[in-house]
């Protein structure tokens, strides 16, 4: 029995199902070569609440993972003996003497030597110490051995993420199950999961936590869950993360039962000087607060006729006397916009709505600017609010959360895009003005600045939804403080301590991981045109007939002829104008934009030709079939490295990649097929709308099943689909074969709807080739659909399949709840080939 438990530890210690990241403390293979390693740990501080603490543990925990060595911690160090020495710079100071090397040392910095006879890590502050301790572990577990010694200071003093989670335990744009913070209108009980999560950020250099949705419950003030922010920060401090709330502006109104929420009225002004000082009396390192206001219908200090700089401003004041600061978002905009009007722009509305307000904000207030004009797109130029404020502290607002981008579902590594961002130079007074330089304050010289990113973790034990998806949460860290770093060399740290050293593996990963912002980009919208998702439902499979005719401002502009939006001065909305005069130049001109901004920024023709020589039209075909592409060879890829990733994160990578490769396809023909239809325009290459391996269900003989015209009707093969006649009426679609006989990889592509777990079964002649539950929605985390479109469009492949001329093709569908077992087609594939 006991030997039974020791075992049962082993592999229970051993789980790889994601919980522990990249601090998994695995077992380098060179441990022994390691000779320095100190015989104890002594941390400085011995407070249970201390991040110095939480260093000592981390460093216990993570040698004797990574080198198989238990090492004690101490009070003070041993006579004779060397150590590993943590804390912060005062304390080590005043035990072993001044420490020339920390003068240099910034807000969170640290200095880490591994150079003489003890390791020493010494923090400006208590978190400094921390990551410090965090830094050695990770050199450790990636076999750095060699000794360092160097200071290492944050790029800025805001390194954020913000979660968008409701009370009731739903998730704003979440992938990955309910909240960890919040059920059923309270903070949660068991906050283990919020500890871990705190050792993850702290590991990235994370100080601080907005842990609520945007689009705020005024009821998170309560008493109850006051005390509930309470415990969560009492189990964040010792990893150095201060949590912050999101507010909703209405508050006083809809909470406090005043009858305004006017920010220059007394009474409100001192309503939230009477709750900050409550929440602050419980979590008295609050970081403070996050506004949304006049927003997507959110309440605000405009419905007064108050200024936003007003509404920040009584935030500021009431968080002021606490140390905390007010980051309050510029993604304000007015979503009624009228598309018929050529000069309307949803992009201008950042600079409208702020410019004037430069100067006018406290010095604890920061504006915290996404970092497009308009929301989290696959490809768009920086926000021309960066170059804009003068006067204001700015943060950059980034998403982890792959809300336009696949929803963790499809593989995308960000940090390649952010680097653009980052590093995209504004030229503001015709002086260098690098985005990263200008949120860290020191173009402008602000008293505050950095970043924020949505993060949205779950209780999925991957946090996010996906092993890979990580990648972007770790590098996000990883930039906010040093957005020098190169997005390969972050994402190998990652893989190494993620996934282990194996030579393939770090290539191969690596090599699909830059490939995937390409072509994710590729096969959804190119040319700067977005993301072209369905922005008015899940925001996850193709739509673009949906960015138009409608007041959300994500406008194409698409017609016959045309498409782009003209953000010119000369002729459109005048959005160039707001960017410094070089960068207004360059986008005003359609010769000088870059390609991939072109539709950005321009309205042309479908036959307008590229600086590749291509027209438009035919990049977009080529761009969408090459895309699609990379998509499928992701999948040959990671099956390479079968037997050298655990089968866990192997089966689960290679489950998403397989469907990742199948909505790629999606995706390919849906936005080809829509343009086509529009412009009329053919594929050069005959391509666009010619499937010769396909069969259309609705050109099968039905029996139980109906023909079912799909809307987006560019969602669907051929415009249509079959369903069961009744949501009891099983349904049987048969056709003969035409095929030369041989051997086929046979897919099906059929819809997966939320509201019911369909059953197919698939045969070929008289032998059953497969059979599948249509259950997606249980497996992937994207946001569901209870339609048959371009979300719950997806794709089911038998590969090897030996195949007869002549042999009856029949799927068997059985519906369930109100999934009718729909089917869009069955592509008969020879080897190697992908429709
Ligand atoms: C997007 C997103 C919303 C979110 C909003 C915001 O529009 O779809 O869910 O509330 O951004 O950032 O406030």
């Amino acid at each position: 029995m006991r030997l039974l438990i020791a075992v049962l530890l082993v592999v229970l210690a051993a789980a790889e199902d994601g919980s522990r990241a990249w601090l998994r403390y695995a077992r380098v293979p060179n441990a022994s070569s390691y000779r320095f390693l100190p015989s104890s740990i002594v941390a400085l501080n011995s407070t249970s609440s201390s991040p110095i603490y939480t260093a000592g543990r981390e460093l216990q925990k993570g040698i004797r993972g990574i080198l198989g060595t238990h090492i004690n911690i101490n009070g003070t160090a041993k006579q004779g003996s060397p150590s590993i020495v943590v804390g912060t710079v005062d304390a080590y100071q005043k035990i072993y003497g001044d420490l020339d090397e920390v003068e240099d040392l910034a807000g969170d910095g640290f200095f880490l030597s591994t150079e003489g006879r003890n390791v020493v890590i010494v923090g400006q502050n208590e978190r400094g110490a921390l990551y410090g301790a965090f830094e050695y572990l990770s050199r450790l577990g990636q076999e750095k051995f060699d000794p360092v010694a160097y200071v290492s200071n944050p790029h800025a003093p805001i390194r954020w993420v913000n979660e968008w989670d409701n009370l009731d335990g739903s998730i704003e744009r979440g992938y990955a199950g309910p909240s960890i913070f919040f059920r059923d209108g309270y903070v949660v009980d068991n906050v283990t999961r919020v500890a871990e999560y705190a050792r993850l950020l702290a590991s990235i250099r994370i100080n601080g936590i907005i842990i609520n949705n945007v689009n705020a419950n005024p009821e998170l003030l309560n008493s109850r869950n006051i005390e509930g922010l309470g415990r969560l920060a009492d189990v964040m401090r010792p990893y150095g993360v201060q949590l912050g709330i999101s507010l909703n502006f209405a508050s006083p109104q809809r909470f406090g039962g005043l009858d305004s929420f006017d920010p220059l009225d007394p009474k409100v002004d001192a309503w939230w000087a009477n709750i900050t000082d409550k929440i602050y009396s419980r979590v008295p390192d609050m970081a403070g607060y996050l506004v949304k206001a006049n927003s997507e219908g959110q309440p605000g200090p405009l419905t007064y006729n108050r200024t936003l700089a007003d509404g920040a401003n009584m935030f500021a004041r009431a968080t002021k006397p606490h140390g905390g600061i007010v980051m309050f978002r510029a993604f304000v905009y007015d979503n009624h916009i009228n598309p018929a009007n050529w000069t309307a722009d949803r992009a201008n509305a950042g600079v409208e709505f702020f410019q004037h307000l430069d100067g006018k904000f406290d010095d604890n207030v920061v504006v915290q600017i996404k970092y497009g004009p308009i929301d989290f797109q696959v490809r768009e130029p920086p926000s021309p609010l960066f170059s804009t404020l003068r006067k204001t502290s700015t943060a950059i607002e980034l998403q982890v959360t792959q809300e336009y981008l696949g929803h963790q579902c499809h593989l995308v590594y960000l940090a390649p895009l952010w680097k653009e961002i980052l590093e995209y130079d504004l030229r503001a007074d015709d002086k260098p003005s690098k985005v990263k330089d200008i949120i860290s304050s020191e173009r402008f010289k602000r008293p505050l600045g950095g970043s924020a990113a949505v993060v949205n973790v779950g209780t999925n034990t991957t946090w996010i939804g996906s092993h890979l998806a990580m990648s972007n949460l770790y590098a996000y860290g990883i930039m906010a403080w040093d957005p020098s770093v190169e997005p390969d060399e972050v994402l190998q740290d990652w893989i190494r301590l993620t996934f282990g050293f194996d030579r393939q593996v770090i290539e191969t990963m690596t090599d699909m991981s830059l490939k995937s912002w390409p072509a994710y980009e590729n096969y959804t919208g190119n040319l700067g045109i977005q993301t072209l998702t369905d922005i008015l439902y899940a925001h996850y499979g193709p739509n673009p007939a949906s960015q138009d005719n409608n007041g959300w401002g994500q406008w194409t502009r698409a017609d016959k002829d045309s498409l782009g939006m003209d953000r010119t001065v000369k002729n459109g909305t005048g959005n160039a104008r707001q960017y410094p005069p070089a960068i207004a130049r360059m986008y005003e001109n359609v010769e000088t934009t870059p390609d991939n901004l072109l539709l950005w920024f321009h309205h042309v023709p479908y036959t307008q030709r590229l600086k590749s020589g291509k027209t438009v039209i035919q990049h977009f075909y080529d761009a969408h079939y090459d895309g699609a592409s990379v998509a499928q060879t992701f999948v040959k890829q990671w099956e390479s490295l079968e037997g050298k990733i655990d089968v866990e994160r192997y089966e689960h990578v290679r489950f998403l990649q397989t469907y990742q490769a199948g909505h790629a396809l999606v995706w390919r023909d849906a936005i080809n097929q829509f343009y086509y239809n529009l412009s009329e325009i053919p594929d050069e290459a005959k391509r666009v709308g010619n499937h010769p391996y396909r069969i259309e269900a609705e050109k099968m003989s039905l029996s139980g099943y109906k023909r079912y015209a799909v809307s987006p009707f560019h969602t669907a093969s051929g415009y249509t689909a079959v369903i069961t006649t009744s949501n009891s009426t099983i349904g049987i679609a048969t056709a003969n074969i035409t095929y030369a006989s041989g051997t086929y990889d046979i897919a099906v592509n059929y819809y997966d709807l939320i509201g019911g777990k369909a059953q197919y079964q698939l045969d070929i002649g008289n032998r059953t080739i497969g059979t599948w539950t249509g259950d997606l929605e249980d497996r992937l985390g994207h946001a569901p659909s209870i339609y048959l479109d371009g979300h719950s469009a997806t794709r089911i492949t038998f590969r090897g399949v030996k195949v007869n001329k002549g042999d009856m093709l029949k799927i068997v569908g059985r519906p369930d709840g109100i999934e009718p077992a729909p089917i869009d087609y069955v592509s008969f594939l020879p080897p190697g080939l992908v429709d």
